[in-house]
Parts: structure tokens; C-alpha cells; sequence
């Protein structure tokens, strides 16, 4: 199918939905597809273009559902294919599109392939879905290489043949329930072409595909210095390939299907991903993890910027997710708390009520950035209520595979992914019906009373009110996230800035100019009609003039 001239995904914002903390119909205490049904006016309302859904497959859920033991069902925890069905109806009926996370990297250890494979036996085709080898050591006791899980421990865990001896080993970047494919056998591809169909054809509209980038390994198994894994991203290793065939796949289908990618890697690696044959776009990490420093945002903004142009794929932009510290806990702290992949959130502490405010403070100017921008915008469920990470969980709550495998040294993300406050004064929240038989999977905090939806919806100056209003405001001066972005500061000298000053063009629009302040003393706004601020502005020198505190964003018409 060809594509329109202007597909939605390009300038899409799309709200990340976790399904398990969104909200749960059932009293079970984790969220379900009823539940997400139920609110999805709730997100429409918001402004948001489409939703992301988090994996709600069949699976052990020994790392939150992103250890897959059927691709193509449903978990019954999370409800039914009917379930799933009315979703996709209902999202229509709302004009929401509908984006699946897809996790190609490693199934579950229970999936039947797997399951199959260790079966099977050395030197079979059902072994070789998977990267089994023989250790090293006189008796193959010794892993095949030094190289480390993203999780913590080792990345090689030995099976047991059918003869009751230890036998091969197999390899898992994460956890050694999430044992990877071989991507290099067509076997693979094949499968995950059939996935694809498989949710296309139901009605999906696009994809997030998980460690997009991993999925070809080094398969010498070479030592490396640091026990990193070795993964091949050049053309010539075949996970190029890959791409172009899953583009095949989504160009068969109308309504512009896409991709969007999950990789770590650096802006021009990542560019190769997204040139015209291969995929859609991709999450813009490197927004997520830059500190509050003007410098440092506007060359993440810049350099983005030009290595997605260069392959004229749209810039996305990233402020949280399910794997992150919450934002407001970031900026409100003076430590950056993002690790390479998961963050280390030990010995966090709660914020107190001085961090708070000045978290919120900069997560409202971030937002404005966020959605001002050109590309496409993500927001993670709960970033629009402006909730802060959860620092006190007790252990015996926590699930993220990271602290169990590093014996607790790492508490892992948990914290950002405590269940949706919704109405109410006390847990939970209205996230779960008031006749539930469990309470919430992650206990909510009880000052979370102050954040519910219900108490923001009442407040204009609430976080969530900021959210909507910017919302309306892209939609209806379309030069917001849309427009041609133009320096007004040098980005790349922004250490004599405290400030990212960028102006915004679009033919048969007022031109726009936004302006982010990170340092704490006001500078000054451009005369013109203010659009928006995220915080009250403090009156200027002469009567038109305004100054723009510190630690504040604006969106002025010129
Ligand atoms: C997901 C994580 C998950 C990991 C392994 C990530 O990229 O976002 O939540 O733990 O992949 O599947």
C-alpha cells in the first residue's frame, strides 16, 4: 500500500498505556483490557492521538510480560481475545490508534518453542530457534563467554539432557527466564512474520518493538573486556534485513502501519534503523536521560534532530517510561538516577516537599519542550498527573527481575510503575472497583490523594490541566509540533545559554517561538501574543515585555 504524503505516526502523540497500573475492572488488583476500555475517553480527553499498549500476552510475568510465552493470545490475567477485540472497536470509535508492543528479542523459557528445544537435544532444529552452545572447561562446565545479563549474574544459564546430565548452555540477555532466538535462522523470521500478520490483520495499527537492536549476536562468543555482549549492527550483520522484511510485511496493509523501535544505541546508529525501507521511528532516549543542563538539552535536541533528518524520519520525543525513573523525581533531585539500561534507583529517597515543587516546576517546562517540538511525543501513563517515583516500596513487593539478580543491590523499576491514582482519598484510588477481593499489586502512597485524576481535573493549575491545555493548543496552532525548527540560540554554544530558544515555522501559520529557561534567574520573552506558560510569568520591564522565570517553558506567537 502506498503511503499518505503526511501518515499520522509522524506527528502522533501517543499516551504509553502499562496494562497491569492502568486500571483493573475485576477487583483482581492488577489492570486489565476492560479497564484500559473503560477509560479510553480518559485519554481521548487528554489529547493523545493513539495508545501504546505494554505486552498483555500470555506469560510467566517474570519480567512484567515482556517474557512471552504465547505472541498471539491473550494473558487471562489481563482478560480475553474478545476483550482485545472491543478494545480496537472502541479505541476506533474514539479515533485513538492502537499501537502493540511486539518482543522479538527472547520468548519466555515456557514458551513451546523453548520448551521444545530443550527436548529435543543438541545439534536439532529446535534447538537452533535459540542460541544453545557447548561450554567451555574439560566437561563444558564453563559458560561459552564472559558476557553479562542487562539484569545482573551471567547471560549463559546450563540445561539438564534427557539423560539427567548437565549438558549445553543457552544464552539470555536478561533474564534466564527470557532465552533469546537465533534471528540468524529463517525459522525465526518467518514466526515473527506470521505475529505480524497475525495483529495486522485484527486491526492494529502499529508496533513498538522491544531491544530492537539485539537481535543479531556475536555468535564467536568472544571474552569482552567488560563481559558486555558483542551485538552486530552494521549492515552487514542482517538485522537490517530483518527490518526490511517487517516494512514489507506493514506496507501490505492500509492506514500506515508502523514501527516504532526501542534501541539504546547512539543518534546515527540509530538513523540507520529508520531510513525509508526499514522502520517508522524510534524512542528518543537520549531526550529521556539528559539532566536538567541547557547545554546538554539543546545538543540532544539538535543532534537528534539532524541524524533522524538525515534519513527523513520524524524525531520522536521521550520524557519517561516504564523503564525509568519518573521524571519529577529526576529533575526534582540533583543526581542524575538513568543507568546505561535500568536505572539505579538504591538508596533513592523520597523527595522532599522543596524537591517536589521544583520537579513538578521542571517536568511542566519539559512538557512544553516535549510536545512543542517537532515529531512525535510520548507520554508514559501517570507522567500527566506529574506522579514522582515511588521510593519506599518494600521488598517484598518488588517484582522487577534486576533486584532479585542483583541480590537486592539495584531495586530496579518498580517505583515507576505503581498503579494509576484515579479518584478517591485513600488507596485504591479507584483503581480498583470498591468491592475489590486484592488490593493493588504495587501499594499507592497515600499522598497520592492530592494527584488523582479526579482531584487534577478540579484544579486548572494541576499538572493534568497543563497536559490538556498544551494538548488543545498543538492541536489547534499545528506550527506546534509540526513546524521547521529553527536555532535562535546556538545550540551548540550553549554553555554561555541558560536557555533552549528555538522559533517554529510552518507555511500559512503564525510562526512560533519557545523558549526553555533551566537556570534559576528570569530571562526574557520575545514581544508577541503568549500562548503558554508554565508558570506564571513575572511582569516586565515596560508593560508588553514579560520576563520568564527560572526553571519555566513559554510558547510565544511572533
Ligand atoms: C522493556 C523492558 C524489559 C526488557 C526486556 C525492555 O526494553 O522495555 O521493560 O524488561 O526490554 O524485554
Amino acid at each position: 500500500m502506498t503511503e499518505a504524503k503526511n501518515p499520522w505516526w509522524r506527528s502522533a502523540v501517543v499516551y504509553q498505556i502499562y496494562p497491569r497500573s492502568f486500571h483493573d475492572s475485576s477487583g483482581t488488583g492488577i489492570g486489565d483490557l476492560r479497564g484500559i476500555i473503560n477509560h479510553l475517553s480518559y485519554v481521548k480527553e487528554l489529547g493523545a492521538d493513539a495508545i501504546w499498549l505494554s505486552p498483555f500476552y500470555p506469560s510467566p510475568q517474570v519480567d512484567a510480560g515482556y517474557d512471552v510465552s504465547d505472541y498471539t493470545a491473550v494473558d487471562p490475567m489481563f482478560g480475553t481475545m474478545d476483550d482485545f477485540d472491543l478494545l480496537l472497536a472502541e479505541a476506533k470509535v474514539h479515533s485513538l490508534k492502537v499501537i502493540v508492543d511486539l518482543v522479538p528479542n527472547h520468548s519466555s523459557d515456557q514458551h513451546p518453542f523453548f520448551q521444545a528445544a530443550l527436548k529435543a537435544g543438541p545439534g536439532s532444529p529446535e534447538r537452533a530457534m535459540y542460541h544453545f552452545a557447548d561450554g567451555r572447561g574439560e566437561n563444558g562446565e564453563l559458560p561459552p563467554s564472559n558476557w553479562g545479563s542487562v539484569f545482573g549474574g551471567p547471560s549463559w544459564t546450563r540445561v539438564t539432557e534427557a539423560d539427567g546430565q548437565p549438558g549445553q548452555w543457552y544464552y539470555h540477555l536478561f533474564a534466564r527466564e527470557q532465552p533469546d532466538f537465533n534471528w540468524e535462522n529463517p525459522a525465526v523470521v518467518d514466526y515473527f512474520e506470521d505475529v505480524l500478520h497475525f495483529w495486522l490483520k485484527r486491526g492494529v495499527d502499529g508496533f513498538r518493538i522491544d531491544v530492537s537492536d539485539a537481535l543479531i549476536k556475536d555468535t564467536s562468543w568472544a571474552d569482552t573486556p567488560d563481559a558486555s555482549p558483542i551485538i552486530p549492527k552494521d549492515e552487514a550483520s542482517g538485522v537490517h534485513e530483518i527490518y526490511r522484511r517487517f516494512r514489507k510485511v506493514l506496507d501490505q496493509y492500509d492506514g500506515d502501519r508502523m514501527a516504532v523501535i526501542e534501541t539504546g544505541a547512539a543518534d546515527d546508529v540509530v538513523a540507520q534503523f529508520l531510513r525509508p525501507d526499514e522502520m517508522h521511528q524510534a524512542f528518543n532516549f537520549r531526550f529521556l536521560k539528559t539532566p536538567w543542563d541547557a547545554a546538554q538539552f539543546s545538543r540532544a535536541v539538535a543532534e537528534s534532530l539532524t541524524a533522524y533528518e538525515s534519513v527523513s524520519a520524524p524525531t520522536t520525543w521521550v520524557m519517561d517510561n516504564h523503564d525509568s525513573t519518573r521524571s519529577v523525581t529526576r529533575y526534582g533531585s540533583a543526581v542524575s538516577l538513568i543507568g546505561d539500561y535500568v536505572p539505579d534507583v538504591s538508596g533513592l529517597e523520597a523527595l522532599t516537599a522543596e524537591q517536589f515543587a521544583l520537579g513538578t516546576r521542571r517536568a511542566r517546562a519539559m512538557a512544553l519542550l516535549l510536545l512543542a517540538l517537532p515529531g512525535s511525543a510520548y507520554i508514559y501513563s501517570g507522567q500527566e498527573l506529574g506522579l514522582p517515583e515511588v521510593t519506599d516500596l518494600p521488598d517484598e513487593v518488588l517484582t522487577d527481575p534486576t533486584f532479585f539478580r542483583t541480590e537486592g543491590k539495584q531495586r530496579g523499576r518498580d517505583g515507576c510503575r505503581v498503579p494509576m491514582p484515579w479518584s478517591g482519598s485513600e488507596p485504591p484510588f479507584g483503581f480498583s472497583p470498591p468491592d475489590a477481593s486484592e488490593k493493588p499489586w504495587l501499594p499507592q502512597p497515600e499522598q497520592w490523594r492530592d494527584l488523582t485524576v479526579a482531584a487534577q481535573t478540579e484544579d486548572e493549575s494541576s499538572m493534568l490541566s497543563w497536559y490538556r491545555e498544551l494538548l488543545e493548543l498543538r492541536k489547534r496552532e499545528p506550527v506546534i509540533g509540526e513546524g521547521t525548527l529553527s536555532w535562535v540560540t546556538d545550540p551548540f554554544a550553549a554553555e554561555k545559554h541558560q536557555r533552549i530558544h528555538v522559533r517554529l515555522t510552518k507555511e500559512g501559520h503564525r510562526p512560533v517561538e519557545v523558549i526553555l529557561n533551566f537556570a534559576d534567574t528570569p530571562v526574557e520573552l520575545p514581544e508577541g501574543e503568549l500562548l503558554a506558560a508554565s508558570a506564571r510569568l513575572l511582569p516586565g520591564p515596560v508593560a508588553d515585555t514579560h520576563l520568564l522565570p527560572g526553571n519555566t517553558a513559554a510558547i510565544v506567537a511572533v
